[in-house]
């Protein structure tokens, strides 16, 4: 497993370069623009989204797949606990963020499994899913590299992808973005500067 682990590491950080690269090398308008964009997927109920019925609140994404056994379950939990921790301080501000979590696997994260999966998490997280074009259409409009790992029986693969948390803002451009390992608490604190009353 050790090598599995160091994989999932390079893979990390290669999209986590991959990003950087991205918003270093934009125009003087900056990287922002670069991070986000149209999408066409189905939330956890069956119904269909696109990004503009994400427009006039904040999202707060996350891209990563359900049968992760721990960096994307950390991602989502930090970020429910950073939203728990906005919601005491300024529920107004709470209020106007959804969190969004974007399925990197769609084959197995089928309508009903992420059903299950986000009530896990803080209630309203909404996941999304699709097609493999689609999924992988709307990662790279948020520059996530994702890719299949092979390991075990066919169906135990694991994905190696990006992990990164972004906010955007209801206008549906990149505000600011976390890694998984940042502090729920910390994270609360920059959701509660960046969020207008
Ligand atoms: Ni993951």
């Amino acid at each position: 497993m050790l090598s599995l682990a160091l994989s999932l590491v390079i893979g990390g950080w290669a999209g986590w370069t991959y990003l950087q690269r991205g918003l270093s090398d934009s125009p003087a308008a900056g990287g922002a623009a670069l991070v986000g964009g149209p999408f066409e997927l189905v939330d956890h109920t069956g119904a269909a989204r696109s990004e503009k019925d994400f427009l006039g609140r904040y999202s707060f994404i996350y891209f990563g797949y359900t049968f992760c056994p721990d960096v994307c379950p950390t991602a989502l939990w930090t970020m429910s606990e950073a939203l728990d921790s906005l919601a005491e301080a300024a529920p107004e501000k709470a209020a106007q963020v959804v969190p969004v979590f974007f399925t990197v696997d769609p084959e197995r994260d089928t309508v009903d499994v992420l059903a299950t999966y986000v009530e896990s998490f803080r209630p309203g997280f909404v996941g999304l899913t699709g097609s493999l074009a689609q999924a992988t259409a709307a990662a790279k409009a948020y520059r996530v590299f994702f890719r299949k790992v092979e390991v075990g029986e066919p169906e135990t693969y694991l994905m190696d992808h990006s992990s990164i948390i972004y906010l955007m803002g209801p206008d549906g451009a990149y505000l600011d973005h976390f890694t998984h390992t940042a502090q729920a608490e910390d994270m609360a604190k920059q959701l509660a500067e960046l969020i207008g009353d």
